[in-house]
């Protein structure tokens, strides 16, 4: 039986460097001795393609290679359950996870890797007043448990990001750079992001995303129009828009969804000639192009003959025109004496439009839209974005008859919870949400805070703003519901939220070895639950935290059943050498049930056996009945 700790790859999130270096190898093995890359080596086996200039074009800035490496470093933490906060846990597949989304994205990566359709986020725009995470490279779990006061950090305070600050748009591509790059691996190979910012930060984001994802992975940078008054007082030009910059993870495998047409697209086409094959409208007859063949006489069925005007042609050639008419596709007007036009006829064209680079806001919504939902559900936040918006990302990203996951790592007031199960009940779709977001303190003694703090206190919540993602995400469920009353779908959510891992790290205190090395004798923390522990190994494992899990008692003893025989963990305090065969028998008699189509792994709590014997004897049972994936904790 293999004894998983903390510090065993298996426990931690993925090691990002060490699975390049494979990579590495697996396509230059040359460039490998004594398991180190020569570079001189790597040089010469991709020739031309080296940069060997010291200034290479790109985004440059102080901490760049240090918020890379940022990226690389696998997460001490796991995400802890939390049911009584969660809406119909044993049935929904949505996620809602509080904390800092850096360490999420680096515990989402083995469960969620390639899975994402679409990645919606609305960052801080470091328009001077927003907080921008302060990341710690030495302990960020340690940092995020200080920062949002859950525990003892000797007074920090979570300040904004000023202009003043002489790091002002390091401080917020520090930021960005990890998260980017880590979001990016959980995109499926169909899969985009689309990234809402507004002139302060939108120049720095392209280019950082150029970096990322590969400038030819940009597919637009739409302009949403989120207000209609100008502003009188502006500085400068008073802002009516905002974009939303998307990049898809492979611009060639991605494939835009057409839009709907809209009623006044609709209203275009008629049938004024009762012609049977539908309604059509007229379009042009005349091209630029220059091509022989295509400047000829047309008689009209009045007698009247047309020519091209003056530098254009008719678009098909006689004989094609000759075969059209025949067909009855070139209109003269309802008296026969008009200038020829084309005949297009609605069947004949695509399903819908394809989606422009413009969000008007009658089309999408505005801020002040935004508030009004906010202000409908009763929750206050001070910069929502309106539900149409994201939506609007999700039509031109998914279809109904596709299930997918949206992901949104800065979720604020949970927008895109509200939009994904809004679109759904509109179309019948099975789109799944992510979301993350940071308890960040709420202040009411800070203006922009005050509504927000004062809310939380008065439903008995603590004032950070995961609580009012929660409870909007509640209240937009139970809304949805309200209005339609014979919808189906998801309305639930799971909430998870950060903390150090269950398993306890090596940490010794070198002044007490004797209390180090007894405390040590149990890998898992006392303070942590079942749940806690299953959790975590879902993640380690890279299972889905929504996947079902079963429970049946085997010789006393909990077993958990996860994703039908892949995962069978007993966590029981204590196995007596008595209780071994019989669970053991019990344990292979199920998975001979469940007959899973892969691989098995079985998991105990290493501390749960009196003695080595016990343990052993366990695993040969269970080898000997085909689960050869022992492991304890
Ligand atoms: C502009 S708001 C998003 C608003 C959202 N689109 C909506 O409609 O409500 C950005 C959010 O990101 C959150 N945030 C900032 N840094 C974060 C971090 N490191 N991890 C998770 N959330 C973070 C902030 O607390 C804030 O609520």
């Amino acid at each position: 039986m293999k004894k998983l700790t903390a510090e065993d790859a298996e426990t931690r999130s993925p090691d990002v460097v060490a699975e390049n270096v494979e990579q590495l190898k697996t396509i230059f093995p040359e460039a490998f001795t004594e398991e180190k890359v020569d570079f001189e080596v790597l040089k010469q086996l991709l020739g031309g393609v080296v940069e060997e200039r010291e200034e290479k074009y790109g985004l440059n800035w102080h901490g760049k290679r240090r918020a890379r490496q940022l990226a690389l470093t696998p997460s001490t933490g796991t995400l802890r359950p939390c049911l009584a906060e969660s809406v119909d846990w044993d049935t929904t597949r949505n996620l809602m996870i509080e904390g800092d989304n850096l360490e999420v994205l680096k515990l989402l990566q083995k469960s969620y890797s390639g899975k994402v359709k679409l990645i919606y986020i609305d960052p801080p725009y470091n328009t001077g007043k927003d907080f921008v995470y302060p990341d710690d490279f030495q302990d960020n779990i340690k940092n995020y448990l200080e920062l949002t006061g859950q525990v003892d950090g000797g007074g920090n305070k979570l300040s904004s990001n000023t202009e003043a600050s002489g790091r002002y748009h390091t401080d917020w591509l520090n930021m960005m750079y990890p998260r980017l790059k880590l979001a990016r691996n959980l995109l499926g190979p169909d899969g985009a992001l689309f990234i809402s910012i507004d002139d302060c930060e939108v120049s720095n984001l392209r280019r950082l995303c150029d970096d990322v994802f590969g400038e030819e992975n940009f597919v637009g940078c739409v302009v949403w129009q989120k207000k209609y008054s100008p502003q009188n007082d502006a500085q400068h030009l008073s802002e009516l828009h905002e974009y939303v910059v998307a990049y898809a993870l492979n611009a060639a495998s991605w494939r835009v969804q057409l839009l709907p047409r809209s009623e006044e697209g609709l209203a275009r086409y008629k049938n004024p000639d009762n012609d049977p094959r539908g309604p059509w409208k007229a379009g042009d007859f005349t091209t630029k192009t220059k091509a022989a063949g295509h400047s000829y006489p047309i008689t009209s069925p009045s007698g009247k003959v047309f020519l091209p005007t003056p530098g254009r042609q008719w678009g098909p050639a006689k004989e094609t025109f000759d075969q059209m008419m025949s067909e009855g596709r070139v209109w003269f007007g309802p008296n026969g004496s008009n200038v020829p036009a084309l005949k297009q006829f609605l069947s004949g064209v695509q399903e819908g439009t394809v989606p422009t680079t413009l969000w008007l806001r009658e089309l999408v919504g505005d801020n002040q839209a935004a508030m009004r939902q906010m202000a409908e559900l009763g929750v206050p936040f001070d910069s929502p974005k309106p539900v149409g918006l994201i939506q609007q990302a999700l039509k031109v990203n998914t279809t109904p008859t596709e299930p997918c996951i949206i992901l949104d790592f800065f979720a604020g007031s949970g927008t895109t919870g509200h939009a994904v199960v809004t679109q759904n009940q509109s179309d019948g779709g099975s789109r799944r949400y992510v979301l993350v977001q940071l308890p960040e303190p709420l202040d009411a003694t800070n203006i922009d805070q005050k509504a927000g703090a004062e809310f939380c206190d008065s439903v008995g919540k603590p004032r950070n703003i995961a609580e009012i993602t929660k409870e909007r995400l509640r209240r937009a469920g139970k809304k949805v519901r309200e209005e339609n009353p014979m919808f189906a779908g998801d309305l639930g959510f799971r909430v998870f939220k950060l903390a150090s891992s269950n398993i306890r790290a090596w940490d010794p205190n070198r002044d007490d070895l004797p209390t180090t090395l007894h405390d040590s004798i149990e890998h898992l923390k006392t303070d942590r639950t079942e749940q806690d522990i299953l959790f975590e190994l879902l993640l380690k494992l890279g299972l889905d935290l929504t996947i079902p899990i079963e429970q049946k008692s085997i010789a006393g003893k909990a077993v958990h059943n996860i994703g039908a025989g892949t995962l069978l963990v007993c966590l029981a305090e204590q196995i007596a050498a008595a209780e071994v065969e019989l669970l053991a028998l019990g344990i292979a008699a199920w998975h001979k049930e469940l007959a899973p189509a892969g691989e098995t792994t079985v998991v105990f709590r290493d501390s749960a056996f009196a003695d080595d014997v016990a343990k052993t004897n366990l695993t040969a049972i269970l080898q000997q009945h085909g689960l050869e994936n022992v492991r304890s904790l």
